[in-house]
């Protein structure tokens, strides 16, 4: 491998959000390493399609390794000469957590700590990482937005307890080795080269096939959904603004207007200009009944303000998914495992 000097690291940079914080870094001239594994938690075509893209552009390397392979990572941070990481990958997804604890053990938690002891041990100025608003656990809507300092120790899914963990293992790192740490709990990311494991990624292929939709919590869910743009504008910033040696921050990075479930799916029928089949189903063990992010933390440090409406950014989704020449994640019936779990 190439060894360059001062690269940003970015976990994960075959995922959603990994690739869109990789293409803004570059086009702000960073040289960036991506790692990612190309797991096959949905189709990994969509992974080397989003990887493709990144590879073509000067200043990009990616590594493909496993996070979790802690002497791995220890020596890529130190032979890269990383000083600054965007810590991204993980295994998402609330329902998948059921039936696949251990990949959550693996990438979640073993992975993060790996990340922790990599930066350690070479003198890493700013780690960034993922968390998720999952860590809240299930609140109702009471008209305010859920603030960082708000208790979290009701996590309902596997997922969100490895991500409260990892906040709580750096903490302890930010405490013990004194680097600067930021965590940002995401709030339901979507847009274009998203997740197709996600509600409004599934329903849009079922809705085009003219299968039925199932709608869990009987469509009574609510979610802060937050576009792929505003979020990268967020994670940058993060980035550029690192707390205090031995400092550690969390961050809300959300949009901060809850939308029900039935809103968003009939803003998608409007774009696609078809009506969903709706099965109605009751909340599914690990779903939260609704999200909504207070930001005010993360507008204080940055200036952070999203700009994208739900129904400006499912356009913009509707308008990449029909356009994509992909065809592996729109095939009837191509995976079968991921269409099984969507909706998290
Ligand atoms: N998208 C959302 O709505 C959302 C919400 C809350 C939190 N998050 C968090 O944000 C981060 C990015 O999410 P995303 O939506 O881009 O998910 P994603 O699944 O598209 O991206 C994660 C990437 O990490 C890689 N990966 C997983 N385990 C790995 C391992 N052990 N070693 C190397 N690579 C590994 C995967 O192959 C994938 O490409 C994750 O930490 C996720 O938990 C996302």
């Amino acid at each position: 491998m190439t060894i360059v000097l001062n690269p940003v690291l970015v976990t994960g940079a075959a995922g959603f959000i990994g690739m869109h914080v990789a293409e803004r870094l570059l086009d702000r001239g960073e040289v960036v390493v991506g790692v990612d594994n190309f797991n096959a938690y949905y189709d990994p075509a969509l992974k080397e399609a989003r990887a493709a893209r990144l590879e073509g552009r000067e200043g990009f390397t990616m590594v493909r390794a496993d996070i979790s392979e802690h002497e791995q990572m220890r020596d890529l941070v130190r032979d890269t000469g990383t000083r600054r990481i965007v810590h991204l990958a993980a295994q998402a997804g609330v329902r998948y957590s059921i039936d696949n604890p251990f990949a959550y053990e693996r990438s979640n938690l073993a992975g993060h700590l790996s990340i922790l002891e990599a930066a350690r041990h070479s003198g890493v100025t700013h780690l960034v990482y993922a968390s998720s608003s999952s860590v809240y656990g299930d609140r109702p809507l009471d008209g305010a937005g859920f603030r960082e300092d708000d208790p979290t120790v009701s996590p309902v899914s596997l997922y969100a307890a490895t991500k409260r963990s990892c906040e709580l293992l750096s903490q302890s790192y930010a405490k013990l080795y004194g680097f600067p740490q930021s965590g940002l709990r995401f709030f339901t990311v979507y847009g274009p080269w998203g997740r197709p494991d996600m509600a409004y990624f599934s329903f849009t292929e079922k809705i085009m096939r003219g299968e039925p939709i199932e709608v869990y919590g009987e469509g009574k869910m609510a979610r802060d959904f937050t576009y792929i743009d505003d979020i990268v504008d967020g994670v940058v910033g993060v980035l550029d603004a690192p707390p205090e040696r031995g400092g550690h921050e969390v961050y809300n990075i959300g949009d901060s207007s809850p939308v029900g479930l039935m809103e968003m799916i009939a803003t998608l029928e409007h774009h696609l200009g078809r009506e969903a089949v709706k099965v109605m189903r009751p909340m599914q063990p690990g779903d939260v009944t609704a999200t909504y992010a207070d930001i005010s933390k993360l507008n204080a440090l940055t200036g952070y303000a999203p700009q994208v409406p739900l129904k400006d950014g499912l356009d913009r989704f509707v308008e990449w998914w029909q356009s994509c020449s992909l065809d592996t994640h729109r095939r009837p019936g191509a995976d079968p495992a991921t269409e099984k779990r969507a909706q998290s």
